[in-house]
């Protein structure tokens, strides 16, 4: 039986879009799908000052396919030498949605990031007073602390701190992937939200490791145990109000996926949506996929939601998608979520 469902058209609240010509092979991939999306700055350089942002939107603008009304979301690297005036002037633009904060060292292009926050103080104390929210890379770069725990150490030690220290700032935990991060957004305020990925809704860290190393499910932060895997997944389903997607779709060419010190990422952007639904259709929580998708983070960035509406269809028969999408930079891996999908995008 055919079976249809029709969204408001979805936003995605954490991409990276690259540049140059990574940049115009994957925008087509989001585009197609998506209305808006909230651009990651962790170029080579960063996206660092206000002029840095117009410069990428412009470039991101330049690489679009015609006929789409797609609007990227601007956000700004922060560092320790970001001006409060420089964001607050961004902010009043109407250009930048968001500052991102780093731990320096965390992840992919975060050498500019923060290694002491009390050099961002000035920052976060004007975001809470304009309202502009802070994304954060929730992990700790402390080298005893083991990989797999870097999230909720990061609660304890940064996060908790940070929001004690700047009553109102509206903050986004980003890609969150423990029952702790999920435990930690339901406890708190309307100020505090996060993001989940397509993949953490599929993997655990056995997807990575057992029966050969899987270069393509290596992502940051990383994979955790199932009993993570499926406190996101009933995070996601809930429909609740604090938590939407973020997709992190992170490209990088097979040969540096495909490598002795692979790179951190999975391209999710092609397919998220079809995965989306069928991983909402197995639990039961179809009806909720609208609020993660197309709702619940426009409401957080207090931002109409999406006009236009996308429609879905399940066929009785698994779904073909991609392997590659290849661009002027080289072959970049699609997402392959291990199980039959059954939804395909088609309108
Ligand atoms: O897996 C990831 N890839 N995690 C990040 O935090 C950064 C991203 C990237 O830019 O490649
Ligand atoms: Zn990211």
């Amino acid at each position: 039986m055919t079976q249809h469902l029709t969204l408001r058209r979805p936003d995605d609240m954490h991409l990276h879009l690259r540049d140059d010509a990574l940049l115009r092979g994957v925008l087509p991939e989001t585009t197609r799908h998506f209305a808006r999306a909230l651009v990651m700055p962790n170029l080579v350089p960063p996206v660092v000052t206000f002029a840095d942002a117009q410069a990428y939107h412009a470039r991101i603008l330049a690489a679009l396919p015609d006929g789409t009304d797609f609007q990227p979301l601007m956000t700004l690297y922060l560092t320790e030498a970001t001006s409060p005036d420089d964001v607050a002037a961004a902010a009043a633009a109407g250009l930048v949605k968001a500052v991102k904060l780093y731990p320096a060292g965390a992840t992919t292009n975060s050498a500019s990031g923060v290694k002491d926050f009390t050099k961002v103080q000035p920052v976060l104390e004007r975001m809470a007073q304009i309202g502009l929210p802070l994304c954060l890379h929730g992990e700790v770069t402390d080298p005893i602390v083991d990989i797999f725990d870097r999230e909720a150490v990061f609660i304890d030690r940064i996060l908790a701190p940070l929001r004690a220290r700047n009553p109102g700032l509206r903050v986004v935990m980003e890609h969150i992937t423990t029952e702790e991060g999920v435990a930690y957004v339901r406890a708190a305020g309307p100020d505090l939200a996060a993001t989940i990925t397509t993949h953490h809704l599929i993997l655990n860290r056995n997807h990575i490791l057992a029966g050969g190393i899987r270069p393509h499910y290596y992502c940051l932060p990383i994979a955790k145990r199932e009993k993570h895997r499926l406190a996101l997944r009933a995070a996601a389903t809930s429909g609740e109000a604090h938590f939407f997607l973020g997709t992190d779709s992170a490209p990088h060419v097979d040969a540096l996926k495909e490598h002795a010190c692979g790179c951190a990422g999975c391209f999710t952007a092609t397919t998220t949506m079809p995965l989306l639904a069928q991983i909402f259709e197995d639990d039961a929580a179809l009806p909720r996929l609208e609020a993660f998708t197309s709702l619940n983070g426009a409401g957080f960035y207090r931002l109409p939601a999406n006009q236009g509406t996308l429609t879905l269809t399940r066929h009785d028969t698994p779904q073909a998608f991609p392997a590659k999408i290849l661009t002027e930079a080289g072959p970049v891996t699609v997402f392959d979520p291990g199980f039959p999908v059954h939804w395909h995008v088609t309108s």
